[in-house]
Formats: C-alpha cells, sequence, structure tokens
C-alpha cells in the first residue's frame, strides 16, 4: 500500500428543503453517516455532532432561508477523528450573532459553541454563507 494523502477521509453532502422536515432530515442523516464512519451512536461525541448539526440546519431554516432556496449540509471526516460540519444558506446578508445575554434570543449558537472545537462564518459567493463548526473525539 502506498502511504496516504492527507487528505479527508470521506465526504457527504446534501442538499435539503429548507423546512423543519428539512432540518430533521439533516440530524437524522448526520447521525447515520457518522455512524457508517464509525463513531459509535451513543457516544459523546456522536451526540455532540448531531446536536450541532442540528442546531446549525434550524438555523439555516430560520434565519438563513430565501424562498424557493434550500440549505446544504456537508460532512467530512477529518483525520485523528474531527468531523467538519459545514451548513451553507443562501443568506450571506445576515450572520450569525451569538447573544450575550442568557434570556434573550436563543442559545443554539451557545450549545454549538460548547460543543465544538470551533466554528465560525464564511462567505458562500455570490451571495450565500456556509456556518461551519468541528467535533472531535474527547473519549
Ligand atoms: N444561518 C443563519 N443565518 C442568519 N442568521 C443566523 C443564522 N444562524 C444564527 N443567526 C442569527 O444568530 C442568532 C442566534 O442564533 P441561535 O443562538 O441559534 O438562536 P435562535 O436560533 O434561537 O435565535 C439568531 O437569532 C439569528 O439572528
Ligand atoms: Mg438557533
Amino acid at each position: 500500500m502506498p502511504p496516504q494523502p492527507a487528505t479527508p477521509a470521506a465526504q457527504f453532502t446534501q442538499l435539503l428543503s429548507a423546512t423543519r422536515r428539512g432540518a430533521r432530515l439533516a440530524r437524522l442523516l448526520a447521525v447515520e453517516q457518522i455512524a457508517q464512519w464509525g463513531w459509535p451512536p451513543d457516544s459523546e461525541r456522536a451526540e455532540a455532532a448531531a446536536v450541532v448539526v442540528a442546531e446549525l440546519a434550524t438555523n439555516a431554516v430560520r434565519h438563513g432561508c430565501l424562498p424557493g432556496r434550500g440549505f446544504r449540509l456537508s460532512l467530512v471526516l477529518l483525520q485523528g477523528s474531527r468531523l467538519r460540519i459545514e451548513v451553507t444558506d443562501p443568506r450571506g446578508d445576515r450572520l450569525p450573532a451569538v447573544s450575550g445575554i442568557a434570556d434573550e434570543g436563543g442559545r443554539g449558537l451557545v450549545i454549538v459553541d460548547a460543543l465544538a472545537d470551533g466554528w465560525g462564518v464564511l462567505p458562500y459567493p455570490p451571495s450565500g454563507k456556509t456556518v461551519w463548526a468541528e467535533v472531535s473525539s474527547v473519549e
């Protein structure tokens, strides 16, 4: 066997409708894919990944949608049991904002921030954005 290049081991991408059902489906598909990649379904990292996908997908549907446009879920399995989650929506003009006040607004991004090693936003030209987060093994 030749030495393996330091490229992502595996990748999953799915376009979903910007509906509650689409957000739910994003979580279900992620759970299934992560299990196929060998993360035990009841492990902390798999549960963290599922919650992060659910929060980012829900945000894409609730805050990042445009009529007639869906959102895209991408999962990339990186070296060292790291999972990169990317949720792309069409509203590059509206960005995630973590609320500083505990009982004002949602807690979704606070939860993402707690569970992920890191997260952020990238432009998705011409007018969309990608919210990404990385989760890794804590076990
Ligand atoms: N994908 C997104 N597109 C546009 N705005 C977003 C997106 N995700 C989050 N936001 C903004 O960041 C805020 C905080 O998100 P979050 O912590 O998930 O709380 P909630 O969704 O309950 O409002 C949202 O209220 C919204 O204004
Ligand atoms: Mg939210």
